[in-house]
């Protein structure tokens, strides 16, 4: 080893300084210019306002769906039309006849509420093309039944009153209106029917049409939280309904208004169509792994659902899912991003079912204890539980344990990622420790357990046969 003169040192002290200095001057060149910092891309501007906008909707996790028409009345189905190729004169006794007289909105915003739920969307107007709304437009529409009202103001007034924001939906189909296409058509009750072959339809009139009833909407009935469009097939997509002028019409009229992604665009492109819409909008499957775009940012969604198997009053439909059902649905979503608008089909006569009302009491019930699991949370980012789900929000983070566990609860990976684990539903204090056997080989190091008592290895059954839910401070 060379010896080291005081010269030596000099030049080795001017080199360390000179080494440090460039690594300095190399570390902020890299961290300013973000090539080493935290994958977080800018959000371009039409992805910040729909973060923005959603932002409530994101929180508010739970809402209610409303199909009610005429189709209450046959009780087969909002489809029934289209099923059994029902002409619009045969159809028209259901109209001459519709008089809801146990209607009463006040009610259902409060089994709404008392839900959980914190929206509502209700069909304005469904493909058979009634209007529950007084529309200029059309003499088909519930002010000209025997009901006489507008029923959609007083649904608007009432969910309002409860507390819950309101949304429409509306049909961009229509099985009652001329110039929407019949013959031809794949869906329409009379397609193939050689009676409507000759038929000359003026499409662009239907599509004023459209464009006018939704301005009504949005002018004629004070702030609308969402508008909630149905749906596109085929050539009848985008453009087709002229969407883009749709949607600047929508958002000019409601600036904060949601809409969904049902006029054909796709929300998952980097560079959306105009009429993209808001959130994606899966219909009886909960997408497995969430939604996410072409950058793998996540993407707003919302799980649309019946609590039997159909939308509309169905009387002979009572495959309802129970109140467990619905709350793990809902639990399952939020731990993916999304939402639960979850549906009820009221009778001819104005009432939401009471099996429905008896599964959504229970699953409100849940929520009063375990609400904070849902409101304002979102994925955890961890490897999915083999007991059940994680939800989040902030610092705390959510265990739902769905499964009865034998002995201790296995939480895998977690060991110093978590404290002070309490009951959501009374706060009282659950155990976090080792197996109780100590150190195996088939139990990680990384692994922690919960034990909802004492001594470890013995079972205690779940307090919440639904979901128990423990909260834990995460690091
Ligand atoms: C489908 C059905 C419709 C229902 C809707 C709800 O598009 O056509 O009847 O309203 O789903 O998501």
């Amino acid at each position: 080893m060379a010896e080291k003169t005081p010269q030596s040192c000099v030049a080795t002290l001017r080199g360390q300084v000179a080494y440090r200095v460039i690594i300095l001057l190399l570390s902020t060149f890299f961290l300013s210019s973000g090539l080493f910092a935290q994958q977080t891309r800018p959000l371009s501007e039409a992805y910040r306002t729909r973060e923005e906008r959603t932002k409530w909707f994101r929180d508010a996790r739970f809402g209610m769906f409303i199909h009610w028409g005429l189709y209450a009345i046959p009780a087969r189905g909002e489809w029934v039309r289209n099923q059994e190729r029902l002409t619009v004169e045969a159809y028209q006794t259901y109209f001459n006849e519709f008089n809801p007289t146990k209607y009463d909105p006040r009610q259902w915003a409060r089994v709404a509420r008392q839900a959980g739920m914190k929206y509502a969307v209700m069909t304005a107007k469904h493909h058979d093309g009634f209007c529950l709304f007084d529309s200029k437009f059309t003499d088909y529409k519930a002010t000209n039944t025997p009901a006489k009202r507008d029923l959609l103001r007083e649904f608007v007034e009432a969910f309002r009153a409860e507390g819950l924001r309101v949304g429409f939906y509306y049909s961009l189909l229509d099985w009652h209106h001329p110039d929407y296409p019949h013959y031809s058509d794949s869906i329409h009750p009379m397609r193939g029917n050689p009676a409507f072959k000759d038929r000359v339809h003026n499409f662009d009139n239907y599509v004023g049409y459209l464009h006018s009833q939704v301005r009504e909407l949005l002018t004629n009935y004070g702030k609308i939280d969402i508008i909630w469009f149905d749906f596109s097939y085929g050539e009848m997509s985008g453009e087709k309904w002229r969407a883009s002028d749709l949607v600047r019409m929508a958002r000019e009229l409601q600036p904060e208004i949601i809409i969904d992604n049902r006029l054909g665009g796709k929300m998952e492109k980097r560079d959306p169509e105009i009429y993209a819409g808001d959130f994606e909008g899966p219909e009886q499957v909960i997408p497995p792994r969430g939604v996410f775009d072409e950058d793998g940012s996540r993407v707003p969604w919302e799980l649309c659902l019946t609590l039997n198997n159909q939308w509309g009053y169905a009387a002979n439909d009572s495959a309802y899912k129970s109140p467990a059902t619905v709350v793990r649905t809902l639990v399952n979503c939020v731990s993916k991003g999304g939402n639960l608008l979850l549906n009820v089909g009221p009778t001819a006569l104005g009432e939401i079912p009471d099996k429905s009302t008896e599964v959504l009491r229970e699953v409100g019930a849940w929520l009063v204890r375990n609400g904070d699991s849902i409101y304002g949370c979102g994925p955890a980012d961890l490897t999915k539980p083999q007991w059940g789900f994680y939800t989040r929000k902030g610092s705390t983070l959510f265990a739902h344990v769905l499964e009865q566990p034998i002995g201790q609860l296995c939480l895998e990976g977690m060991r110093d990622r978590v404290s002070s684990p309490r009951l959501l539903s009374d706060g009282s204090e659950v155990f976090l420790g080792d197996f109780w056997l100590g150190e195996r080989s088939f139990i990680a190091k990384t692994d922690v357990f919960v034990n909802f008592g004492k001594p470890p290895q013995h079972t205690f059954l779940l307090p919440d046969p639904f979901d128990t839910v423990v909260a834990m401070k995460a690091r």
